[in-house]
């Protein structure tokens, strides 16, 4: 089924692909190049296959050690290599403490307020390390937590995220942050696989305008969790408003708590942070993948650390005078990465906005920018698009100036590009297309900003010590800047790389290496190409251009989300028979699912079942999961070994042709489900 899949989306994205004309360059503004990080041309050359492993040590060495490493690279155990083997650092300790003989008076995070009238909140490094000290004593007196523990988090876009989650890299404590928007039920199954005792949430968060009771959330988290066998013992509840409980659900006596009543206990404590292996586990984040079940990437200390500082610095271009602003959510790996770890490794000034961009209108970012004095803003090519749809002449109107700005997690179309570079950046700001995942702990290919032209709708070439290329199905490279689409690996391994998915190492194996290694005896990391799961083109000028998954995950809105998970959920309304779901070009979003259910027998199509299809999966996964349209058919299109052809619904929801369907076991079919589109 995998391969029918595979080869439907890559025919149709190639097919894409084939129209595109090359797009012309753009310079880094000089004002940019003037005081950028990284000038130096010599870089290429030194993280050059020929200086691999050696180069990463250049970003191990941004960091604090207790202990310096030993050994770079452990390429003992392919695909299961170790970074900075015998070093032991702390990531609190070099995100907070180590800035304060310097900056201690400087504002390390911004919290923007959804509502206009709330004041905007400034927290000094200073704070944050009396903060996350504080907290940190919590977790472990309070809760017991230790070393190498789990904890689950559902919070959202407050300040004390960052401060929950360097609390716990204090501690040794591993965190599971899961994205607020998702349900209750999301969080439980994130629960049951991380098997955390101590879940920690807020009772609610600003949202389109509205107060949203995120306790309630808690209450079906606990309850599903503890059915799959995982028992909750303790939740901590933040308040949105400190000292004022904003929720409408009660509290569970004996198992929930308002951090806030027992924060006071440990005023004035002070944590030694845990001296951590560089290989000892930071932090999961669960993401999709091809089967339904949710997987954690596992994200190490010191090469993650590493990775996302290095990057930070060379590609972000943060210095610590910036004031850098991530629009993303921390609930997913670009928050994580690229507003707290990386941004705090240097001392940066790092904005957390609760809201929606264009809430209450389309100049509200403009705003916070101006307001802030803002000069590095990263977004995703969905919020870009929103913002140039709702909004498209409202930044002239505003007085901020960029120096940089990034797009992340999906395709951007060179015409939005255009616009965020003229209109958003005033044609003074670098733009940097960064191409990565959850996996990766951090950026794959982008320019750096002040040595490569830019070029719209390209992420560029593989960054500093990434080695990526286009294999095709047997696994044979496509001639270098070819055009031509295939499969984009990573020839090497990279610091910022995930260490496993949390508990499953043969699932790691079979998903990312499985499709390219030839020899699993060998020690040799050039027989371990990783595999991305993206389609992409190369250009003759080494820039990549990323043409979407080719796997059964959908991007919404910058985010994976698994088909197979969205269809279970679909399959928990009594009615539902059969379910597809296939991924369907959106203008705003990037791509949206669209559901198509066949119903068990008796039943007869009714509207009302659509609603619930939509309801089902907005309950069971989130909103983000909403499906633009969920089509009642007769029955799926079959081939004769009675595989979905689901390349065949994506065709017609996406108003295409869907090709040559004679050799279906039931091509009048077809027919009668395009009488619907
Ligand atoms: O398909 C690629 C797309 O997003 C996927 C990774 O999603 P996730 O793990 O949720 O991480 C998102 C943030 C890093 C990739 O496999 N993607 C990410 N960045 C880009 C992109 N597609 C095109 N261009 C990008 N810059």
């Amino acid at each position: 089924m995998a391969d029918e899949k595979t080869t439907g989306t890559e025919v149709s994205e190639a097919q894409i692909a084939v129209h595109w004309k090359e797009e012309e360059y753009y310079e880094p503004p000089v004002s940019f190049i003037a005081q950028a990080n990284m000038t130096d041309e010599d870089v290429l050359e030194r993280f050059g296959e020929q200086n691999f492993p050696n180069c990463f040590k250049e970003y191990a060495d941004m960091l604090d050690w207790y202990e310096y490493w030993h050994t770079l690279l452990d390429e003992s155990n392919p695909p299961f290599w170790k970074w900075f083997v015998g070093g032991k650092l702390n990531a609190c300790y070099n995100c907070v403490d180590r800035h304060l003989p310097k900056y201690k008076n400087k504002a390390a995070l911004h919290f923007v307020p959804e509502p206009e009238g709330e004041p905007i909140l400034h927290m000094t490094y200073q704070e944050l390390y009396r903060r996350v000290n504080e907290f940190a004593a919590l977790l472990k007196d309070f809760c017991g937590l230790k070393r190498g523990d789990t904890v689950t988090l559902h919070m959202p876009m407050i300040l004390e995220l960052p401060i929950v989650m360097l609390a716990c890299a204090r501690i040794g404590v591993i965190h599971s942050q899961v994205f607020s928007g998702f349900s209750g039920k999301a969080c439980a199954d994130r629960i049951v696989d991380a098997k955390s005792k101590v879940l920690i949430t807020a009772d609610a968060y600003y949202r389109g305008g509205n107060l949203i009771d995120h306790k309630e959330k808690a209450d079906i988290a606990v309850a599903e969790a503890e059915k799959d066998g995982q028992h909750v013992e303790k939740v901590l509840i933040w308040q949105r408003y400190p000292g004022k409980y904003s929720a409408k659900t009660p509290l569970v006596e004996g198992r929930d708590f308002i951090v806030n009543d027992i924060l006071p206990r440990y005023y004035h404590q002070i944590v030694e942070p845990e001296r951590m292996n560089a290989e000892d586990t930071l932090f999961l984040m669960y993401t999709s993948g091809t089967t339904g079940k949710p997987k954690g990437a596992q994200h190490s200390t010191g090469g993650y650390m590493a990775y996302v500082t290095g990057t930070s610095k060379w590609i972000q271009d943060i210095h610590p005078e910036d004031v850098y602003w991530c629009m993303a959510d921390i609930g997913w790996i670009t928050g994580h990465s690229y507003i707290v770890y990386g941004p705090l490794a240097l001392a940066a000034s790092s904005v957390i906005f609760e809201g929606v961009p264009t809430h209450p209108d389309a100049g509200r970012p403009w705003r916070v920018a101006e307001e802030l004095d803002v000069n590095i803003f990263h977004t995703s090519p969905t919020a870009i698009r929103a913002l140039r749809r709702v909004g498209p002449d409202e930044p002239a109107k505003y007085n901020y100036s960029f120096k940089h700005m990034t797009t992340v997690g999906e395709p951007i179309e060179p015409e939005v590009w255009r616009w965020y570079y003229n209109v958003v950046g005033k044609k003074k700001a670098v733009i940097v297309d960064t191409w990565w995942q959850t996996e990766t702990g951090g950026f794959l290919c982008s320019t750096i900003p002040a040595l490569h032209k830019m070029k719209p709708g390209s992420a560029g070439p593989g960054v500093p010590g990434i080695y990526p290329e286009i294999l095709d199905d047997n696994g044979d490279p496509l001639p270098r800047g070819s055009n031509k689409a295939g499969n984009i690996v990573i020839r090497n391994p990279w610091p910022g790389r995930m260490l496993t998915i949390w508990g499953d190492d043969e699932r790691f194996l079979n998903q990312y290496y499985a499709r390219y290694n030839k020899d699993r005896n060998s020690k040799d990391w050039h027989d371990w190409p990783y595999f991305a799961g993206d389609g992409a083109v190369e250009a003759p000028d080494g820039y990549f251009r990323i043409l979407g998954r080719i796997d059964d995950v959908i991007n919404v809105a910058g985010h994976r989300l698994g088909t197979k998970e969205l269809e279970s959920a679909s399959l928990l309304v009594p009615e539902v028979a059969e379910a597809a779901v296939v991924p369907v070009p959106d203008p705003i979003k990037g791509h949206r699912p669209h559901v198509f259910v066949s119903l068990k027998p008796g039943i007869q199509p009714d509207p009302a079942i659509q609603q619930k299809v939509s309801d089902t999966l907005a309950k069971e996964i989130g909103p983000i999961a909403k499906p633009g349209k969920v089509w009642i058919v007769p029955d799926m299109p079959k081939t004769r070994s009675g595989k979905i052809m689901r390349r065949v619904l994506a065709a017609i929801a996406a108003g295409k042709d869907p090709g040559d369907v004679t050799t279906l076991a039931n091509p009048q079919v077809v027919d009668e489900i395009k009488k619907q589109a």
